[in-house]
């Protein structure tokens, strides 16, 4: 992309599904298309004539990008028609050196494929023997709890001891209360979906921490939300809850003030899809990005970020409030990542499907 490119056109989403515009057809035969009708006489789409339009030439040339038989993507050049000819002997040429990114891109999905697939078998393994650890640990607690209150009858009701028993007994509660979570952020939910407008949850909720959280440590938020956005479909106060988590986290990373930035978009492809067999191609989601341009998560627990009991704080954190969030996108068949830099900032994804019949 050149320096006087249109902004809009880092912000495009072209759906390839429907393969009418020639980027999807030169994708999907994995050949040179050119909108000259050059190497092939192609309609041109509404989304080809955009395209020229954003890119402010006279027309384009999409190069597929295939790695071992698969389509990884398209570079698409902006060109003059006079620029065609000179180019159109290189095109052999360029679809070299274009294959040989195509194949350092398709090395990366499968770097992240198989990160996430380990990291989902970590999930699954730890959250076995949380299970048990949970059911075998409430029994002697249930046990302790009985016999700390036989003591209390058995001693008169003034006696000094009462103010000891009674903080055994809270933070009795305390280690149920934490067992508790763990047993329940194992246990995959149904939950209630419906259509939510998310634009406006996400400003509701920013009115909301910005007094209790973010006025605070003076970090400025900004929003990002695409009117057009269809409503998802998710259960409100799950999703509230993840959100809350993540802006909390944001918060805390920045205690001394810092930009926080949430971005809402309609896009048409799932990420990992090949991860959720059951996320279907042909449906849009809602994605929603929240940046912030803190220090960054630690190099040493970014893998583990979802697992419960991950902290780097210390104190006050038990290191559950992103496990309990992707533990609920999950639930909700959607997907949240995480990509973050050391003192450059973190930044949050996530992708909800919307509702059927709001999808294209
Ligand atoms: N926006 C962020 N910037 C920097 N680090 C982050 C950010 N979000 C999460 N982290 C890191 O990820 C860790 C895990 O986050 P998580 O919310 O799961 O636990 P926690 O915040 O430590 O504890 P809890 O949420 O239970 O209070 C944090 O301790 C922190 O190191
Ligand atoms: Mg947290």
């Amino acid at each position: 992309m050149g320096p006087g490119l249109d902004p809009l056109v880092k912000e495009l989403a072209v759906s390839v599904q429907k393969g009418r515009c020639l980027l999807a057809k030169s994708l999907s035969r994995g050949t040179p298309l050119d909108s000259f009708g050059y190497l092939a006489k192609e309609a041109l789409s509404i989304t080809d004539n955009q395209l020229i339009r954003l890119i402010g030439t006279d027309g384009l040339l999409c190069l597929p990008m295939v790695a071992h038989r698969e389509p990884v993507g398209v570079v698409i050049l902006g060109i003059d028609e006079t620029q065609f000819s000179c180019l159109s002997e290189e095109i052999s040429l360029l679809t070299m050196f274009i294959n040989q990114a195509a194949l350092s891109i398709y090395a990366e999905n499968v770097r992240q494929t198989q990160a996430s697939i380990v990291q989902a078998e970590r999930l699954r393994a730890s959250s076995e023997v949380a299970r048990r650890v949970a059911h075998e640990v409430n029994n002697p607690l249930g046990i302790i709890k009985n016999y700390l209150k036989m003591l209390g009858i058995k001693l008169s009701e003034n006696n000094a001891v009462q103010e000891e028993i009674n903080i055994i007994n809270e933070e009795i509660d305390r280690i149920s209360g934490i067992i508790s979570v763990l047993s329940d952020f194992f246990e995959p939910k149904v939950r209630q979906k419906e259509p939510v407008d998310i634009n406006s949850l996400i400003s509701d909720l920013i009115k909301i921490t910005h007094e209790a959280l973010l006025i605070e440590s003076g970090i400025k938020a900004q929003l990002d939300l695409e009117p057009s956005l269809p409503p998802a479909m998710t259960d409100k106060n799950g999703l509230k809850q993840v959100l809350i988590n993540l802006i909390k986290n944001a918060a805390e990373a920045m205690p001394g003030g810092g930009n926080l930035n949430i971005k809402t978009r309609r896009v048409f492809d799932g990420p990992k899809k090949d991860l959720r067999k059951d996320l279907h191609e042909d449906q849009a989601y809602v994605k929603i990005t929240i940046s912030d341009d803190g220090p960054g998560i630690p190099e040493r627990i970014r893998s583990r970020l979802f697992e419960p009991f991950v902290s780097s704080k210390g104190k006050g954190h038990a290191g559950l409030g992103l496990s309990i969030a992707g533990s609920i996108i999950r639930d909700l068949n959607g997907t949240i990542t995480c990509e973050s830099e050391e003192a450059k900032g973190t930044t949050f994804k996530i992708e909800l499907p919307v509702e059927k019949t709001q999808g294209r």
